[in-house]
């Protein structure tokens, strides 16, 4: 049976495409959710896509799927530089993380430097456009296999 995975994404991922495309690319979410889903399919996952602009949201989706021991591909877009709740909603249920980012956060601005979520992910993977989500796919295959 398939395991299942959550991909998860935060505030204003939604307009992907049409917001800043110099910077997050061409492509419509809803077209990247169904590359996500075939990739994760390949490797044996059930992967659940999931977008939303509102904290509670997220902090509700960590903590179900961290209760179930689902993994989490997340990018909490611009709350990773301000929410301590996502942070907290992590280490509170335990979840499996690794997080994502289009850009690379870390030759932008220096609000977007830091991230909360980063000390409690496993992983980080930023810049690499939105390959970066399959190579989290990958990353949490692999992680599987070797842990479990
Ligand atoms: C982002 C980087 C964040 O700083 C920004 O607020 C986003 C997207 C990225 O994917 O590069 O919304 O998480």
């Amino acid at each position: 049976m398939a395991r299942a995975l959550l991909v998860l994404n935060g505030p204003n991922l939604n307009l992907l495409s049409q917001r800043e495309p110099d910077t997050y690319g061409h492509e419509k979410l809803p077209d990247l959710e169904a590359r996500w889903r075939q990739h994760g399919a390949d490797l044996g996952f059930d992967v659940n896509c999931l977008q939303s602009n509102h904290e509670g949201v997220l902090v509700d989706a960590l903590q179900e799927a961290g209760a179930a021991g689902t993994p989490i591909v997340f990018n909490p877009g611009a709350y990773s530089h301000t929410s301590i709740a996502l942070r907290d909603a992590i280490v509170g249920a335990q979840a499996h993380v690794i997080e994502v980012h289009i850009s690379n956060v870390h030759a932008r601005e220096r609000f977007r430097h830091f991230s909360y979520v980063s000390a409690v992910a496993i992983g980080v993977i930023a810049g690499l456009g939105t390959i970066g989500y399959e190579l989290a796919i990958n990353a949490h295959h692999t992680y599987l296999t070797r842990t479990q």
